[in-house]
């Protein structure tokens, strides 16, 4: 009984290693972006969970928006772009983590 329930576990691990190995989506980390995105961006993006409060001028493109318009925003635009604060957007750094995160993050709203 015990050879049996072993050499069933053997094979589950066998099959089950390699889904665990697959690469996630891209190398940043979407929930860590989360609570900096909530903080920092849905002040002006319409973030899912976040109503945006708009500017009376100008209009921030809903993450919605740029995930699922990668050829308007492909992933190189939106690394180069958030390495700068942007206007209106206040002084505001984000580590190239930060951004590995916030592109991984924005990438996980286009198939929902
Ligand atoms: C004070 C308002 C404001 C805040 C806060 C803000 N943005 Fe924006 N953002 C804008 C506006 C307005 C635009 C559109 C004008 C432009 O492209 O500069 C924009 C454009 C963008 C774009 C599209 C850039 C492109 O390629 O055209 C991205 C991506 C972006 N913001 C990401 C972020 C992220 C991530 C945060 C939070 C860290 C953030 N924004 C915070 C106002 C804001």
């Amino acid at each position: 009984m015990f050879r049996l329930h072993a050499s069933i576990l053997a094979s589950l691990a066998l099959v089950l290693t390699p889904i665990a190995a697959l690469p996630v989506k891209a190398a940043g980390n979407p929930d860590a972006a989360k609570g900096l995105v909530a903080e920092h961006c849905s002040e002006c993006h319409a973030v899912p969970g976040y109503s945006a409060q708009g500017l009376p001028t100008v209009e921030a493109p809903s993450f919605q928006t740029i995930a699922e318009n990668p050829e308007a925003y492909p992933e190189q635009r939106l690394r180069t772009f958030l390495l700068q604060p942007h206007w209106p957007m206040a002084q505001f750094r984000l580590s190239p983590s930060d951004i590995d995160n916030i592109v991984a993050y924005v990438r996980s709203l286009a198939s929902e």
